[in-house]
């Protein structure tokens, strides 16, 4: 057992970025979200689809709210464009439920707003000096690629609201049909030895997470892991034999959770076999990965099968380690940039690939799809790792570190490539399912 070697950051891509990148991208990232909501119509722009969700309006003015603070504000030194905005889009001060009785803007409004905090912060762009050690917001271009990345994220939570909203509402452009699955064996797992590895991220390359950082060793005991996500097939098997309805196969909590939802299926699944996908209803396809199940059902589906979630380690160990090297890869597949022949993001096809569908995508350990289709639940609660450092404002993560929220890891069909990568990290409660989620199993070795 060799102890990891200490090169740690293979994309060195952050310092490189130009200004004219770092415009290239946001603008990039701006098209996409009005693309996403082209075709919806105003009314179910503005309204409320689900109480877990706020008015897809709602995310298009906090998107420039955001981008206000954050560039034209605090990299800046500007005054707010629209002062009286700040607390209708702070997402900490108005829960969810809420936020469809805000005076926030509608539909033309939100839009002149984006386009205006866009207008500012281009003229912040390029003043500002990237090079600069001590100026943390803008050195490297931080405080840019934090907004570009929000952005991102939003438009995996705008695609949570959209699928949630009414049969009917919203017809995705599907852009590219996800791979087959040549590969696919599911239940097979492989063995990942005893040994120290890197975990997390720091920012000697490109941009992270507070959260992600900083970067450390962890010793992981020999553990077995998926080689696939858990498939709808599996899922079948699990509630033919009674899963949901076997209490031995819960948590106490996991049951108390079944019980007070009365969960019986997958969120999207219907009694009758099916499962609904925007404006598509088709037969339940045992090949795809199954999705939009809470933390609690992964876990029975795993003590059903004699196994367990996958600590957050554990996952990032199998989907990040280079055992032969000593090496952390950004990717599972390496550290070149995601393309549709390694993974399934960026909302080409608003909707999983078979499991197994990518063979060139697999970790160096031959762990398949970690990276896209479906986020995937760990067991892990979210916190902190050792050293942790706020940066730049404790809202993001660090209120929300503790008991109540688990790790969910690898991104999903909705998830924009450039907000994904090993180390990132995402969280949610343990009993949510709207996210576009799914998982896979490990047991010790
Ligand atoms: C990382 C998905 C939990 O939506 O609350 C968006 C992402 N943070 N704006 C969230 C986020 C600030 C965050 N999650
Ligand atoms: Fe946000």
């Amino acid at each position: 057992m060799s102890p990891p070697a200490t090169q740690t950051t293979p994309r060195g891509g952050a310092a490189a970025l130009s200004k004219e990148r770092c415009a290239e991208l946001l603008a990039e990232a701006r098209a996409r979200t009005l693309q996403l909501i082209d075709g919806v119509s105003e009314e179910d722009l503005d309204r409320v689809h689900d109480p877990l969700m706020s008015p897809l309006v709602w995310d298009l003015g906090h998107i420039a709210a955001f981008e206000d603070l954050w560039l034209c504000q605090r990299a800046g030194g500007l005054e707010p464009l629209h002062e009286d905005l700040a607390i209708v889009y702070d997402a900490s001060e108005t829960p969810r439920v809420d936020r469809g009785d805000l005076p926030y803007l509608r539909h033309a409004g939100a839009l002149d707003y984006m386009a205006e905090v866009r207008d500012r912060a281009l003229g912040v762009l390029e003043r500002v000096d990237f090079d600069d050690p001590s100026d943390r917001l803008n050195h490297r271009a931080f405080v840019w690629q934090m907004l570009m990345q929000h952005e991102h994220q939003h438009n995996d939570t705008m695609l949570q609201t959209l699928m949630l909203a009414e049969k009917g509402t919203y017809a995705p452009r599907r852009r590219e049909a996800p791979g087959d699955g040549a590969e696919a064996r599911p239940g097979e797992m492989v063995r990942i030895d005893a040994g120290p590895f890197l975990m997390g991220a720091d920012l000697s390359g490109e941009f992270t997470y507070d959260n992600e950082r900083p970067l450390h060793e962890v010793d992981v005991p020999a553990f077995d892991i998926d080689v696939l996500p858990v498939t709808n097939g599996q899922f079948a098997e699990f509630m033919a034999d009674g899963g949901y309805a076997r209490r031995s196969n819960w948590s106490p909590e996991g049951w108390a959770w079944r019980e007070a939802e009365g969960v019986t299926r997958p969120f999207y699944w219907t009694a009758d076999g099916m499962e609904r996908s925007f404006e598509r209803l088709a037969e339940v396809d045992p090949s795809l990965p199954v999705m939009y199940v809470s933390w609690h059902e992964a876990q029975a589906f795993a003590r059903w099968a004699g196994r367990r979630l996958p600590t957050e380690a554990e996952w990032e160990k199998a989907a990040s380690w280079d055992p032969d090297g000593g090496r952390k890869l950004w990717f599972p597949w390496g550290d070149s940039d995601p393309t549709p022949d390694v993974a399934n993001l960026d909302q080409l096809a608003f909707g999983p690939a078979p499991a197994g569908a990518f063979p060139a995508g697999a970790s160096p350990y031959g762990v398949f799809g970690m990276i896209g289709d479906a986020w995937e639940w760990t067991s892990t609660s979210f916190g902190g790792y050792p050293g942790f450092e706020a940066f730049p404002y404790p809202q993001y993560s660090e209120v929300f570190f503790g008991n109540e929220y688990r790790v969910l890891r690898g991104g999903s069909w909705a998830t924009r490539p450039l907000v994904i990568r090993n180390t990132f990290r995402n969280w949610d409660f343990p009993g949510r399912r709207q996210i576009h989620c799914g998982f896979r199993c490990a047991r010790d070795s």
